[in-house]
């Protein structure tokens, strides 16, 4: 569904991505791993058309889509979560989600996917009507994947969506995550939280200085030794089970 073709890009003169080369398939979870300043943000802003390509081409969903414009790419059904949790802390939690409806013009479809995310994250219905201001950082990670959710996606891109959130909060969005995949949304997923990524995910890319460094499917990356040095602590099998409970 997303094809990148050796694609460089960054910022003015400045290079950060080096001949990228990722592929995610329709109805698939694959995660982006690696660790800070390595360019994991770049690529997800230059697949949303926010950071300019400089070489090589993406295609989505059987279009070329790199020299696009970011709404014109939001239309197509790609989404992107971004990093920075930007709730608009004055508006409500409904008018925040409505605000992600924006490029649509079925209005009934947007009721009915409202009542989706409020489906998917009942805590945002009860809390509908308060000013997202006051939401907890777990809350307001729901409501942009919910925002996001609010644009129909066909593939959803998501920026360390478990980053400075407690334990527990993390596993309840991966979790919600998964649900999301499971009714077709395709993913790709950003992660510090390498072990919870790859038990979500089919397939991963390591990338380090702006280049991939290690791909393949997520079973073989939790076993791999060299992985397991540089990213996983403590045993997938303890996380695999409190993510089925
Ligand atoms: N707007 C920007 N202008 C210039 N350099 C940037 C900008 N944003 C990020 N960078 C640099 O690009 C590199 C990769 O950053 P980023 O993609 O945010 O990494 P990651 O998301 O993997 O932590 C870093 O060296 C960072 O300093
Ligand atoms: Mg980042």
């Amino acid at each position: 569904m997303l094809n990148i073709k050796e694609v460089h890009s960054g910022y003015g003169k400045l290079k950060i991505l080096r001949g990228i080369n990722l592929n995610v398939p329709q109805g698939g979870v694959v995660a982006l791993l690696g660790g800070n300043g390595t360019g994991k943000s770049t690529l997800l802003k230059t697949i949303s058309g926010l950071v300019p390509v400089m070489e090589g081409s993406i295609e989505f969903d059987g279009q070329i889509i790199s020299g696009k414009k970011p709404h014109e790419i939001v239309r197509s059904g790609l989404v992107q979560v971004t990093q920075s949790k930007e709730a608009y802390p004055a508006m409500t939690v409904e008018e925040n989600l409505m605000l992600g409806a924006f490029t649509r013009s079925d209005s009934g479809g947007v009721r009915a996917d409202l009542e989706k995310v409020y489906e998917f994250f009942p805590v945002l219905r009860q809390r509908r009507k308060v000013l997202s201001g006051t939401l907890s950082g777990g809350e307001v990670q729901m409501l942009v994947i919910g925002r996001g959710l609010m644009a129909k996606p066909k593939m959803l891109m998501l920026d360390e969506p478990s980053a400075a959130l407690a334990p527990k909060v993390v596993l309840e969005i991966f979790s919600n995550i998964y649900k999301i995949s499971q009714t077709g949304v395709t993913i790709l997923i950003v992660e510090q939280n390498v072990r919870m990524a790859l038990l979500l995910a089919q397939y991963a890319y390591i990338i380090r200085d702006g280049v991939i460094m290690i791909e393949g499917s997520a079973e073989d990356l939790i076993n791999d030794s060299s992985v397991k040095d540089s990213f996983l602590g403590g045993t997938v099998a303890n996380t695999k089970k409190s993510l089925n409970s």
